[in-house]
């Protein structure tokens, strides 16, 4: 792996044509779909059933579920992985559970396969509560081939958790732990072609596994949806950014908040990205792929990146060896399960971790800094530019190379993610 990197620029190719593997998908899910008729459709349309015409629904039992794919399948999907970026790449299938107000339950989880044209596209009721007032939560982790053949998930329980803090924010109903276990496994589990097989990816590759919960029923005003969808996508994802690890070139972002104490800034709300679409496109117009939010109150302690936590590092030796890993505390950072990893990996090297108010000050006493999240695990930054001043970081800064430290953690985590080292703190979860 290589950690000198010349290109800071964001990646954006997307992959074409269609997956072989889909008429293999379409043949097994013919064995379990319904697929009604047109008359049909409008008498379910008429009942308030929707159903996509493009889209077939199954409700298929875990046990038959496994049967139907094995550890043979893994990766075997027709795609180039080692071209593989951040995007979306449709696979066989979602699945969903559906809430409502008039039985205050969760319906069983379901499979919902792409239809024959392929359109990953779901009916959605025109007053939506997550359409008109961004009633949406949302999480990311991911699964890996690992060495031994096996497929794990990375600490999805965390996720578990944060989802359902997500959803008492925004008045929505709990997605029971096990209930998101179930989805999350069997959404892997029936997609696992298209999991990035073991070492073909490049140092990035994943099943990008993304759940999410939103107000699907209708209301006009303002209150809570008497109806909820959780649903959980999957899509194979190579890295983040095109560099890799290689070190980025931050923006503060001065003209705009990230969050608000007492907002909703420290959950997985979708109108927290939204809000950073503005200002990390007009980062990324100037040149900075990465941008970095201070607190709203003050404008003087250091939150987080737009996608990501701030992590600095200060050395308490000459090379790194030793070390204080040093995260932002405040009411409106985002808790990372990434980030809470590499404190924990941080602390089992028997190194202090201070997760505390973090000044503007300090920045530029860092011996490194890095953003951190599921998506990117570990982006190095090596200047952080505000306004017109540059704030270096570290004494390689410009110089394109990854400090020690951040190496070390990335290395650590993708070992323990793919199975090539021991997983002491039971962070994985075997799917297959
Ligand atoms: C993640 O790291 O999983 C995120 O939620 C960031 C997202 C914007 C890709």
């Amino acid at each position: 792996m290589g950690f000198v990197a010349p290109a800071h620029s964001i990646r954006s190719g997307r992959l074409s044509g269609r997956p072989q593997k889909r008429l293999t998908d379409q043949r097994v899910s013919r064995r379990w779909s319904f697929l009604p008729s047109a008359p049909q459709r409008l008498r379910a349309l008429a009942d308030g059933n929707w159903r996509s015409s493009t889209t077939t629904t199954t409700t298929v039992p875990s046990r038959s579920s496994s049967a139907v794919k094995s550890a043979a399948d893994v990766g075997t999907a027709a795609l180039a992985w080692e071209r593989l970026a951040f995007d979306f790449v449709p696979t066989s299938c979602y699945v969903k559970s559906v809430w409502r107000a008039d039985t205050n339950s969760w319906s069983p989880v379901e499979e919902v396969h792409y239809g024959p044209h392929g359109e990953p596209v779901m009916p959605v009721h025109i007053a939506s509560t997550a359409l008109h007032y961004g009633q949406s939560v949302f999480e990311g982790l991911k699964a890996f081939a690992c060495a031994d053949r096996h497929v794990r998930l990375f600490r999805p329980r965390e996720n578990a958790a944060r989802l359902e803090r997500s959803a008492r924010r925004l008045n929505m109903p709990v997605v029971p732990p096990e209930l998101f276990m179930e989805a999350v496994q069997r959404c892997v589990l029936r997609n696992c072609e298209y999991v990035p097989p073991y070492g073909a990816a490049g140092a990035g590759g994943s099943l990008y596994v993304r759940p999410l919960l939103f107000g699907s029923g209708g209301r006009i005003g303002l209150g809570p949806a008497d109806e909820y969808t959780f649903l959980v996508l999957v899509t194979p994802v190579g890295n983040y950014y095109r560099g890799g690890l290689a070190p980025v070139t931050a923006y503060i972002t001065t003209e705009y908040d990230r969050a608000a104490p007492r907002g909703v800034g420290h959950v997985k709300v979708a109108g927290n990205y939204a809000a950073d679409l503005k200002p990390s496109m007009e980062a990324k117009a100037r040149g900075y792929p990465i941008n970095l939010y201070l607190d709203a109150r003050e404008q003087r302690y250091v939150e987080e990146f737009g996608t990501s936590n701030f992590a600095g590092i200060r050395y308490l030796d000459e090379r790194g060896d030793r070390y204080v890993y040093v995260t932002p505390w405040s009411e409106s950072v985002l808790a990372g399960i990434t980030n809470r990893t590499l404190m924990e990996l941080t602390q089992l090297e028997g190194m202090a971790v201070e997760h505390r108010p973090v000044t503007l000050d300090e920045l530029g006493h860092f011996d490194e800094v890095f953003a951190t999240g599921t998506a990117v695990v570990i982006t190095a930054v090596d200047q952080v530019v505000r306004g017109e001043r540059v704030i270096p970081i570290g004494r390689t800064t410009g110089s394109g190379h990854v400090g020690p430290v951040a190496q070390r953690l990335y290395r650590q985590v993708r070992a323990i993610q793919t199975g090539e080292a021991p997983d002491p703190a039971h962070w994985t979860h075997l799917v297959i």
